[in-house]
């Protein structure tokens, strides 16, 4: 145990000194810096991401680490060992850099974007044993002061979304990482605040990635917390949202959030006519799966009554057909 936290160390110390060459090389990186500008972003918030730029070159990071061989850097992910020949190179090449730290503050790996459309867009840091995709956040570290003073937190997909929306009065933003909400993102979120506002991209995945996070934070839908779903404009996200509309826009749309109450009805009752006694049925049986992850109390009643109202049941019968229905398929 003593080891395994020892090595953890060890592996975010490395990913430190490769972000703060990135960092240094960024200030000789006119590209780099032509890029950020072309999206607006300043230096000052930069700075507060610790944005940085990974040369080109396959070793560049030789010149960083007096060891290129070191197995640690293949094991942070900062190296990759071909297959075939064992040769080593860096894993980032030409890209912008978005350091990801710990709720400590501590690097645990890079996301770093193309300039240009070439694929991936953005590659990650792989899952190391200082990273993990599933539980960590971006942006957090550097959101807690704002999670404390603005009382929310808003959840969205992109590096760029949190860079932007800090930059324009939003600093409570953070990310979840290329990968879908999980129930530990929200849990470690409920950590420094009790409010939550998800924040997704308005296209298609977006609106996907906001019914998972429906289903992640169900189960943490408590009666003191607040959880609740802005939908942005099909083509937009939050950064091109708030740069073309600006911020008072951006605020409006997180007052109008939709509560999770009203998204979980709207999401069983999608594609079912309440109009037609087999539509209020389908809907029932959509809505049981999702009500029953909900946490005991007063949310969990209500929300009970409204479905059953919706359906034209008496609360106590529709609860009855979800039992037993929950029976069936247990
Ligand atoms: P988007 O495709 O919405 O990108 O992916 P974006 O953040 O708006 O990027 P910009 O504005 O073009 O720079 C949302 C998030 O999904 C992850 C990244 O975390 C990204 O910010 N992602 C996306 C990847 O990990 N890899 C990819 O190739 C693409
Ligand atoms: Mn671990
Ligand atoms: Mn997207
Ligand atoms: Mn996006
Ligand atoms: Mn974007």
């Amino acid at each position: 145990q003593a080891q395994q936290k020892q090595k953890a160390e060890t592996l975010s110390d490395l990913l430190e000194k490769a972000g703060d060459s990135y960092r240094k090389q960024l200030r000789a990186a006119p590209k780099a810096i032509e890029y950020l500008k072309k999206r607006g972003v300043s230096g000052e918030v930069s700075k507060r991401f610790g944005l940085g730029y990974a040369p080109a070159g396959w070793h560049g990071l030789a010149s960083v680490f007096a060891e290129y061989d070191n197995p640690q850097l293949e094991e942070c992910g900062l190296v990759i060992v071909g297959e075939e020949d064992g040769r080593r190179y860096d894993r980032f090449r030409d890209r912008l850099m978005f350091p990801i730290r710990n709720v400590k503050g501590e690097c645990i790996g890079f996301g770093g974007r193309v300039f240009g459309d070439e694929k991936p867009k953005y590659l990650n840091s792989p899952e190391t044993p200082v990273f993990h995709k599933g539980r960590e956040l971006y942006g957090l570290f550097e959101a807690r002061q704002a999670l404390r003073d603005m009382g929310y937190a808003l959840v969205t997909e992109g590096y760029m979304d949190v860079v932007a929306l800090a930059q324009l009065g939003f600093a409570n933003a953070v990310a979840t990482l290329g990968t879908a909400c999980t129930p530990d993102h929200v849990q470690k979120l409920f950590r420094f605040t009790d409010a939550v506002v998800f924040s997704f991209d308005g296209d298609g995945a977006g609106r996907r990635a906001a019914r998972k996070a429906l289903d992640a934070a169900l189960p943490l839908a408590t009666d003191t917390r607040s959880i609740k779903f802005l939908f942005l404009p099909s083509e937009h996200d939050p950064d091109s949202f708030i740069r073309e509309y600006g911020p008072e826009a951006f605020a409006r749309y997180v007052g109008d959030a939709t509560p999770l109450s009203r998204f979980l009805i709207e999401s069983a009752s999608e594609g079912c006519d309440l109009g037609q006694t087999e539509g209020r049925a389908h809907m029932a049986s959509n809505a049981r799966p999702l009500w029953s992850q909900l946490p005991d109390g007063a949310l969990k009643r209500q929300l009970l009554s409204e479905i059953a109202a919706l359906v034209q049941l008496d609360a106590r019968d529709l609860a009855d057909i979800w039992a037993q229905e929950a029976a069936r398929t247990a």
